[in-house]
């Protein structure tokens, strides 16, 4: 336990780090002890942090990436070098303390949405944390025939969490049944040769992933989505899906998207 978290530890809202995975010199996942009077809604987003070398607390927004029925909580997290709260989080073991505010938020909710046949989740990079969460939510698929989640990284190996994630699912003893053959899974790669490939934008565009998966060309009486990335990506998606009739949607009226920021960043 590093000295960082025995002073958390005497702070409010302070929970247990579980278990650490790294996947890439820049990704990373963790599990915390869950409060026991966290209630959540899949895709919603809590404030954690850590103290710094003050004692004052370096807070940031991170997406819930476990479900709701889960006893502890799960995040995926980028590591920036010289990023205030991440350049400390990477190096949290097992044992230590984070603060986590138990207030959940966030507009990537199932209830922002009209029902449809079809659910399409749409992110780069960190962006599949809510989605993490919502794949393996039973509401999901008892609301929507298929659940499509297309997910994009530069390379391969950023692909991995969530590659072994939807891969965990068939096996689930709680959702396995549920998810059947009804996640269809469709990561690229746009700077790593991989057998699929090309932005998110660009193959809904062309067509291509609706021909690849065998599903209709998406439309607003059937399709709604959910979208994480970052801010020029959620700009380039929500002109795609609005030139195929889709309207964004919101908690207090859902239509048949919503938009959510992965990160705040590049001077926005
Ligand atoms: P910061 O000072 O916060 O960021 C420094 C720079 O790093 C930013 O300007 C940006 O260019 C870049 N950056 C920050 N976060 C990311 C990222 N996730 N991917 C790529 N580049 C990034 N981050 C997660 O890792 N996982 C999450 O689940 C997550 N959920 C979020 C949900 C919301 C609603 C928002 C607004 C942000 C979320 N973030 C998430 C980003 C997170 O809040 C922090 O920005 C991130 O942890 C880096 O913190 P930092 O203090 O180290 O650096
Ligand atoms: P590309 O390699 O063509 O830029 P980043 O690592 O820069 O955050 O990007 C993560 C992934 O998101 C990359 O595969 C990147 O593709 C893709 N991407 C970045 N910006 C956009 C955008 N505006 N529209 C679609 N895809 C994007």
């Amino acid at each position: 336990m590093n000295q960082n978290a025995a002073v958390v530890k005497t702070m409010p809202d302070a929970q247990t780090v579980t278990s650490v995975q790294h996947w890439t010199d820049r990704l990373f996942s963790f599990r915390v002890t869950r409060p026991q009077s966290l209630r959540f809604r899949s895709g919603e987003f809590v404030m954690i942090g850590l103290l710094d070398e003050r004692g004052k607390p370096i807070m940031r927004a991170y997406s819930i990436a476990s479900p709701n029925w889960d006893e502890e909580l799960e995040f995926y997290s980028i590591k920036v070098p010289d990023g205030p709260l991440t350049s400390r989080l990477q190096h949290i073991q097992p044992g230590d303390q984070i603060i986590l505010r138990p207030k959940p938020v966030g507009t990537l909710v199932l209830d922002a949405l009209l029902p449809g046949k079809r659910i399409w989740f749409l992110a780069t990079g960190t962006g599949l944390a809510p989605f993490a969460s919502l794949m393996r939510d039973p509401d999901t698929y008892e609301r929507y025939e298929q659940v499509i989640m297309m997910h994009t990284c530069r390379e391969a190996s950023e692909l991995e969490y969530g590659r072994q994630l939807v891969e965990s699912l068939k096996d689930d003893p709680l959702i396995g049944e549920m998810v059947g053959d009804k996640l269809l899974y469709y990561p690229t790669t746009t700077r790593e040769a991989s057998d699929r490939m090309g932005r998110i934008t660009d193959n809904l565009t062309s067509g291509k992933v609706f021909t690849d998966l065998g599903i209709p060309q998406m439309n607003m009486e059937e399709d709604r989505a959910m979208v994480c990335g970052s801010l020029q990506f959620n700009i380039d998606v929500k002109n795609v899906l609005e030139s195929f009739g889709l309207r964004e949607g919101a908690n207090s009226e859902p239509l048949e998207y919503v938009v959510e920021k992965a990160f705040v960043g590049d001077g926005i």
